[in-house]
């Protein structure tokens, strides 16, 4: 097939190497903090603050010079310019890195650090600085509805339709940088295997490894840019 249609799902392990934290590493953010304290609705009910803070602290590290998208981020973006059958990349990541390297044809599924949402008037808008419960909003001027633009667990992740769709017409499916722990993301593997070619690359064998058809592992900066070679050889 000359150009497959390409679904590419990515996690926070393709960011690891640009200087921000996975969440399931033994240095993860999981390991330092709680989900029910700082990504849950409740939490976010129950202490606004500490739920800001949390984020907040998250944003302006992403504002730091030092944070840039690494080979693997950049890799994908060529991909994305060069491939003239369907792409799209679903992150799991609400960083940027993905968006700076010039990626186009991209979905975030949990949400995006640098906007903020009114829960008053359900506005969206760019936020690359700190929020608290007393921003007001842009759009309807209320105060105290401003929450980080992200997806929490026990929240649906964002475009699922179109990612369902995606996923019905893909030909190959890659998972990089994910540890396949958490759903719905997690199960797109399973959805597509028997119709899909599969692929793997991760720093290790994920938690769904066992579900695709290939792996290659290894860090992303070296998996990604010789797998993106590949696929644009025609491989
Ligand atoms: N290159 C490739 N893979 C790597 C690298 C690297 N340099 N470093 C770590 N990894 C792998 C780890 O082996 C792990 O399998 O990246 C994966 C990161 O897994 P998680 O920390 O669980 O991150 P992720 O899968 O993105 O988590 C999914 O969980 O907490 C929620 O909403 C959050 O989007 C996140 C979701």
């Amino acid at each position: 097939m000359a150009h497959p249609s390409l679904v590419i799902l990515t996690g926070a392990g393709i960011s690891r190497e640009s200087g921000l934290a996975t969440f399931r590493d033994a240095d993860g953010i999981w390991a330092k903090v709680r989900i029910e304290d700082v990504a849950t609705p409740e939490a976010f009910a129950r202490d606004p603050a500490r739920v800001h803070a949390f984020y907040n602290a998250r944003r302006a590290q992403l504002r730091d010079p030092a944070i840039r998208p690494n080979a693997a981020h950049r890799a994908l973006a060529e991909l994305d310019a060069a491939w003239p059958g369907e792409l799209l990349l679903v992150t799991q990541n609400v960083d940027d890195l993905h968006d700076r390297a010039g990626s186009r044809r991209l979905l975030h599924m949990h949400g995006e650090l640098m906007r903020a949402r009114c829960m008053t008037c359900e506005a969206v808008h760019p936020w690359p600085d700190d929020l608290s419960t007393a921003t007001t909003c842009p759009a309807c001027g209320q105060a105290g509805g401003m929450r980080p633009h992200v997806v929490w667990f026990g929240e649906m992740p964002l475009d699922m339709a179109r990612i369902g769709a995606a996923l019905d017409r893909c030909d190959l499916f890659v998972a990089i940088g994910t540890s396949g722990q958490v759903y719905p993301a997690a199960g797109f593997v399973a959805e597509v295997a028997g119709r899909a070619r599969t692929v793997e690359l991760n720093l290790e064998p994920s938690a769904v490894a066992s579900d695709f058809d290939e792996a290659l592992h290894g860090p992303a900066t070296e998996t990604v840019p010789s797998f993106v070679a590949r696929l644009l050889a025609g491989a």
